[in-house]
């Protein structure tokens, strides 16, 4: 079996991350977009031919399942894509709400995503059991592809966007965008009490068919400059990895 993963850059790495050597693929292929990065702002019509793409071009590598690794893409246009192709494609809205009703003892839970994502409000929608606070983070991705994690302009835009989530108390926050674990250790400081924050990597297993260990081939693309992918990709992976381009 062959596994799938997309996202439009680096972010979905956090989620391979996670997966690799905990499931038995005989190979996981990662597609990095980075040439049409960010997501982030983009209308729904332009993600789901965006999607097509890359799930077409996944396809063409003979994967068995899909993993989209973005959050904005799931929340926007999996339905859509559900529709179209007969191939097995997950999602990581579902894991990350499961993920976070587990953890939330206040049932007072955060979303930070792309501004895409937050305006679908599908967080809110499926968790309307519990206080949901969406907050939208623009700044974020752009920061992250950079390298800019320790900068004066990250620290800023992480005040700007978490004060108004820290002010309501809130004892979970879920990562709406898998670029921002890397953000992790940041925003636990950030929060000065304890706080869950739900990553989709380590919630998504239970969502793959195969959970034995056993150690996969790694195969990575990208849209965008091969050299640069390879070189980032240091900051979400601890591999050295090769990176071929998708034309
Ligand atoms: N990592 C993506 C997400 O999960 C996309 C970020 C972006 O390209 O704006 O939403």
């Amino acid at each position: 079996m062959i596994l799938g993963l997309f996202d439009s850059g680096l972010g979905g790495l956090t989620v391979l991350k996670e997966i690799i050597n905990k499931c038995a693929y005989e190979k996981i292929i990662y597609l990095g977009d980075t040439k049409r990065l960010p997501y982030g702002e983009k209308s729904k019509e332009e993600l789901l031919d965006i999607a097509k793409d890359n799930i077409d071009f996944l396809i063409s590598k003979n994967v068995d399942e899909i993993v989209v690794a973005c959050g904005t893409v799931s929340s926007n246009v999996l339905e859509d894509l559900k529709k179209i192709y007969d191939i097995k494609i997950i999602g990581i809205i579902d894991v990350l709400c499961k993920g976070a009703i587990k953890e939330t003892k206040n049932n007072k839970i955060g979303v930070i995503a792309t501004s895409s994502t937050i305006s679908t409000h599908i967080f809110k929608d499926k968790l309307d059991n519990y206080e949901v606070y969406e907050m939208a983070c623009p700044l974020f991705t752009p920061l992250i592809e950079k390298g800019m994690i320790d900068s004066k302009e990250m620290d800023e835009a992480i005040d700007s966007y978490l004060k108004p989530l820290k002010e309501k108390e809130i004892d979970t926050l879920i990562f709406g965008c898998t670029h921002y674990p890397l953000l992790k250790e940041k925003i636990k400081k950030y929060f000065d009490y304890p706080i869950n924050l739900i990553n989709a990597g380590e919630y998504i297993l239970d969502e793959l068919e195969n959970k034995e260990i056993k150690n996969s081939l790694l195969e990575f693309y990208t849209s965008g400059n091969e050299k640069e992918f390879e070189e980032n990709s240091k900051r979400f992976l601890d591999i050295d990895i090769d990176a071929m381009k998708k034309e």
